[in-house]
């Protein structure tokens, strides 16, 4: 259990998913790791829940990351506690969902674009000098099923874009990163349990079960299905891996 010792990780996200999930798995991993959450309540609980596992969780919290003086601080806060940044995972998001005739373009489209596109950019570009001081670092962002596939019965029409964007941008940070070996990729997940997913999957009569029929390995996604890919993506296992993106999906986008 030692994948990621020595390492120093920034897990945006943490209050929830995806973001708890690979935080929790880092620091069983090995690594020190420095998490952030626009909800602080959220984001104590999973410093407690690290606790309670005998793993120590820093974070910075709340910070809101479509914010560039919340991203400095969380920056300047790894750099002053830990001394480094080995590696950026950008689990923190948010979209709204709704259709095209009722989406209202300020408060759902710009937001969603913001809080799906603006905290991956801010994020990157905030550790980006300190990954290049360093001689390198890996960067994980999540895509979606969604920036390749249509999603029927749901308004998910900002939430494609935002997620096509992080996918294509992720290519450029790669090649970009590749001279100072800052890798660069993407895990685009279909649907995982989380706070974003829960309630649809609980609320929304016969969604798990279309959901669950898609999916060629018969479940929904976990976070520590995600967080193993993320551990490896993090990891010296895979440095010659860069601008690649894991179709981490049950299957579920190859029929
Ligand atoms: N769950 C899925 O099925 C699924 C599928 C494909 C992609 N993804 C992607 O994976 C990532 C994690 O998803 P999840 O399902 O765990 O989400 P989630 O909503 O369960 O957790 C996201 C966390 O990020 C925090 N957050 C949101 N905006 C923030 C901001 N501006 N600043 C700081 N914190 C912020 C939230 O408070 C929350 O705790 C997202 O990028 C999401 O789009 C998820």
């Amino acid at each position: 259990m030692d994948r990621l010792k020595g390492k120093i990780a920034i897990v945006t996200g943490i209050g929830s998913g995806i973001g708890k999930g690979c935080a929790l798995r880092f620091l069983a991993e090995g690594a020190t790791v420095v998490g952030c959450d626009l909800d602080p309540v959220a984001a104590a609980a999973t410093v407690q829940e690290a606790s309670q596992r005998g793993l120590s969780l820093d974070s910075v919290h709340p910070c809101n990351l479509t914010r560039p003086e919340d991203v400095q601080a969380l920056v300047a806060h790894t750099l002053q506690r830990h001394g480094g940044i080995d590696i950026l995972v950008n689990a923190a998001a948010w979209g709204a969902f709704e259709f095209i005739e009722s989406m209202d373009y300020q408060s759902q489209w710009k937001t969603t674009l913001t809080g799906e596109i603006d905290v991956v950019f801010l994020a990157c570009q905030a550790v980006w000098p300190h990954m290049q001081q360093r001689g390198g670092g890996a960067i994980i962002n999540f895509a979606s099923a969604n920036a390749y596939q249509a999603l029927p019965g749901s308004g998910a029409l900002a939430h494609c874009a935002g997620k096509g964007a992080v996918l294509a941008m992720t290519r450029q940070l790669a090649m970009e990163g590749g001279p100072h070996r800052i890798r660069a990729n993407t895990i685009s997940p279909a649907l995982v349990v989380t706070g974003a997913t829960q309630p649809r999957l609980d609320n929304e009569p016969g969604f798990r079960e279309a959901v669950t029929a898609k999916m060629m390995i018969g479940r929904l996604g976990t976070p520590d299905d995600i967080a193993w890919c993320a551990t490896y993506l993090a990891s010296d296992e895979a440095g010659w891996v860069t601008a690649a993106d894991f179709r981490l999906d049950g299957g579920a986008t190859a029929w």
